[in-house]
Formats: C-alpha cells, structure tokens, sequence
C-alpha cells in the first residue's frame, strides 16, 4: 500500500488527487497546499508581493483576465467545464470550476491547506526509496516530516518572474515591474510603458493598458506579425537593444522616451524545496532530467505534472496522471534508467535539429499529439483527442491576428476530431 504526497492544490495537483484517491494500492493521499484556497493560478488577489504569513505571492492572476483558450479545451477529460453560453471564461468562473471538480471528486477534504512543503529528500528504507517531506503548518508554525513511497510535484511555473538581462535595465531610473505583480492598469494611468515581450500576457495587457497610458511601446520578437489592429497610442518596436537615462534604443535603431518598463517576459521553473539529492536542475529552464517531462530518472518514485507549456492544461495533467499511476500500479514498467536517460537524450538531440533552443526544452506547440500518443500508448490508456488540438490550434490564430474580439468566438466541440466555431454571427464546420 502507497503513501503518496502531492504538493499543490492547483490544476495538476487536484487532478493527481483525483486519480490516487480511487486507485486501490494507494492507502493515503496528503494534499499540500501552501495557500488558504485551491486553484493556484485562478486565484486572484489585490496583492503583491508577499502573503499574511510571508511567503511570496503565487498568482499572477490579473482582474479583468479571461481564459486565452475556450472552455470547451480547457476541461478534464472526464470532468468537461459545464456549458455556459460563453466559450472564454473569467478566471473566478475557472476557479469556480476546479473547486466543482475537487469537491465531486472528494479530493478538497484531504487537501491541507496552509501547509508550506519546505524540504523534500529521498532516504533508502527497507524496500526501496522512500521520501521525508517536511512542511510547515503557516497557521502554527509548526514544522512536521513525514515519510512517503510518492511524491507528485504540481507547484505551478507561473510565479517566478523570469528577468532578461538587458544593458542598462538595472540603472534605469523610472519603474521597472513584471507582470507577476499586473493587477489593474491604472497604475499606468498617463505613463509611457515600454512593454517587453509580447506572449499571451503582454499582448493581452499591453492592449488593455492603453485605455489609460499617454503610449505603449509593445517590443516584441514575434515571427509572425500579429494582424491585430491597436490603438492609435500603441507602436510596435523590435527587440530592445539598451536603455539609457529615460530612453530606450530598440536593435533596428529608433529610440523613445519611457517611464516604466514592464516584463511580460515569462516565467522560471523553480523547485526550492527539493534538496540536491533529488537530482533535479534546472538550468536555462529546462528541468532535468526528466523522462517524457514527467518522471524523475535519478528518483522514479517522485513525477512533475504540468512542465510542458502550449500545451491543452488540464487535459495533459490528466494525461500525465493517468500514465503514472498505471506505471505505479503495474500496468506498465517504466524503462531502465539507462533507457529513460537515453530517451531523454534523443528528445533533447531531435529538438535542437529541430532548431529549439535549450529554452523550450519543454515547449510543446506543434509536438503536442506526438507527446500525448506517447504517453498513452506506453501506458496503454487513451490519448487526448485531437480536436483539442485543432481548437487550440485556431484561437491562437485568432487571439493572434484578432485580440480585440476572438473572444466573442463560441466554439462547440461535434466528435474527436470535428468542431463547430461561431464567430461574428457565422457559423462554421473545421475539422
Ligand atoms: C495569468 C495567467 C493566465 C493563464 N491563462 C490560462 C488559460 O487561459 N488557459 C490555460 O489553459 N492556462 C492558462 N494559464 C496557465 C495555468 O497556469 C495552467 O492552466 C494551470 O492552472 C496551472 O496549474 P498548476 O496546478 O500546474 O499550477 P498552479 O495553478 O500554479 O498551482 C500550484 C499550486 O501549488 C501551490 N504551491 C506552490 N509551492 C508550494 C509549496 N512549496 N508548498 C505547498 N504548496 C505550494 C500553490 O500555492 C498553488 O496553489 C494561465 C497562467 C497565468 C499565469
Ligand atoms: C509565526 O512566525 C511569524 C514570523 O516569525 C510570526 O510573525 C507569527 O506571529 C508566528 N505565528 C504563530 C502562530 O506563532
Ligand atoms: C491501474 O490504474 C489505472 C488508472 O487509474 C486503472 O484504470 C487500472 O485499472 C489500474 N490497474 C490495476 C491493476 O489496478
């Protein structure tokens, strides 16, 4: 009988809980959750910085954030986020959702909340490796170890703000924020705001805070132009070459004045709790080494869910759930170490040929269908079916070239592997 430890009650780890509490070789399912609430991601709250009891602000959640995808691709494969008229929710409709999900499936009651993980280490025991967890009780102070067989690692990797190192950014004199700490775009009220990077964030704001800035100067790298029409007070600029005094110097060599820089730069994987011995580096955000972005190769009893990005969310952690718990359960063996380390190798070698840099080791995209069939037919369960990709496929299209209405697009999905989209009063057969 398996005890197993599951840090995080966002997404992934209500996902993990759901699976281990049904499963029959598992006898006890502890939930750490450092915050007072499940949901991770989808919380949102005023603050910034850090949390009544010192630790840092997980969210980055923003106020007015809607989902960037439909509704209808960001469900659980057994569990769909229930039909509303709309297709891109609010965030407190997504948070809503996954705590239906954890309540139907009696995972909130073995959820500790207020439990901060500070240490995890593996120890040899009497019958293979175990793991001492140490967490702390933000409520008490108080610090307990507990010994586990499992341990799933579900913190998220949205919330520690990746900086880009550009020449001059420390000795700028204006404000410098990232987007981590975004709530609301008054802040930026009659301000110049040099916004870097232009993802999901940083388009999404850069157009919301032109509402209220004097200009916006959006840099960006994109390899495809987005078609998007904004306002008059946006100009889209290249990559920033340096900043200098209240002046930033873009690389094809326009110049303008600023007063703030805001990073909408992404995200670093970061594990703080796990001691050296687990194995795991990251380095230039890539986590290794992990077999099929999932299993701990030096320690097969730990697994990360939800590393690889551009992905169908909830859907993959269902995925990588589902795949574990039948390599725990013995409906499959993992490979050999050797053979894990090897796989690991190839993936990285096709992904540079492929001209991926060390960056994206875990950016999916495109390579999404391949990843989900492998990991169902190793573990010989049932793939995600591909119109979730196909519909994901088409809103980034649109979030795009369209950022000022895509979201008014309602997408239906027909059978796995057509959908209906309405969009501007048309409707629309894809598959
Ligand atoms: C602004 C924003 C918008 C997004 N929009 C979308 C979208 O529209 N569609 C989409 O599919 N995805 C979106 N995402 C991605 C989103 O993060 C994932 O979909 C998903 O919610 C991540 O779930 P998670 O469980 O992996 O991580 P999280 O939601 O971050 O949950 C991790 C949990 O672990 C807890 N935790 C962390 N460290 C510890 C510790 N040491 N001890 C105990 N507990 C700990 C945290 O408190 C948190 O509750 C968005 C992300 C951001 C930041
Ligand atoms: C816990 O420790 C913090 C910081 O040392 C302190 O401010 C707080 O009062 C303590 N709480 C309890 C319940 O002891
Ligand atoms: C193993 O787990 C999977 C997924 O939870 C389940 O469907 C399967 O029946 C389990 N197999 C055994 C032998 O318990």
């Amino acid at each position: 009988m398996s005890r197993v430890c599951v840090i995080g009650a966002g997404a992934a780890g209500l996902c993990a809980a759901r699976h281990l509490l049904v499963e029959p070789g598992v006898s006890q399912v502890d939930i750490l959750e450092q915050a007072g609430q499940l949901g991770g991601t989808w919380v949102y709250t005023e603050k910034i910085g850090y949390d009544d009891f010192g630790l840092p602000i997980h969210s980055s959640m923003y106020k007015s954030l809607r989902t960037n995808l439909p509704k209808e691709i960001m469900g659980f494969p057994d569990f769909p986020v229930p039909e509303s008229e709309r297709s891109y929710l609010p965030a407190k409709d997504m948070l809503a959702f996954l705590q239906l999900y954890s309540d139907k499936h009696g995972v909130t009651k073995h959820i500790k909340f207020n439990h901060h993980v500070q240490l995890v280490i593996p120890k040899t025991g009497p019958s293979g490796e175990l793991w001492d967890v140490t967490f702390k009780d933000m409520t008490t102070n108080i610090s307990e170890t507990r010994e586990y067989d499992y341990v799933f690692v579900c913190n998220g990797h949205y919330n520690t703000p990746f900086i880009p190192s550009i020449p001059g950014l420390k000795e700028f004199e204006g404000d410098v924020m990232h987007s981590h700490d975004y709530r609301v775009p008054e802040i930026f009220t009659g301000k110049r705001v040099l916004v870097v990077g232009a993802g999901p964030s940083g388009m999404d704001i850069a157009l919301e805070i032109t509402s209220v800035t004097e200009k916006v100067i959006l840099s960006h790298h994109l390899k495809e132009q987005p078609k998007t029409v904004f306002p008059d007070n946006l100009v889209q600029k290249p990559d920033v070459a340096r900043i200098e005094g209240s002046k930033v110097y873009f690389v094809d060599g326009s110049e303008d004045v600023i007063d703030v820089v805001f990073l909408c730069t992404g995200y670093l994987y970061n594990f703080p709790f796990l001691h050296k011995s687990c194995g795991i580096v990251v380095e230039d955000n890539c986590v290794e080494p992990l077999y099929k972005h999932l299993v701990n190769i030096h320690h097969p009893s730990m697994c990360f869910i939800g590393v690889p990005y551009y992905v169908c969310a909830f859907s993959m952690f269902d995925l990588q759930v589902r795949y574990y718990v039948r390599s725990m359960n013995g409906t499959f063996d993992l490979p050999s170490s050797e053979e894990m380390t090897a796989h690991w190798e190839e993936e990285k070698r096709d992904r540079a040929a492929r001209g991926y840099t060390k960056r994206q080791a875990h950016m999916m995209g495109p390579d999404q269908e391949k990843y989900y069939a492998s990991l169902a037919s190793e573990a010989r369960t049932r793939t995600l079916p591909s119109v979730l990709t196909k519909i994901r496929e088409e809103s980034s299209i649109r979030f795009l070239h369209n950022l000022k209405h895509y979201r008014q697009d309602i997408y239906k999905i027909i059978d796995d592997d057509t959908y209906e989209i309405i969009s501007n009063g048309k409707r629309e057969i894809l598959c």
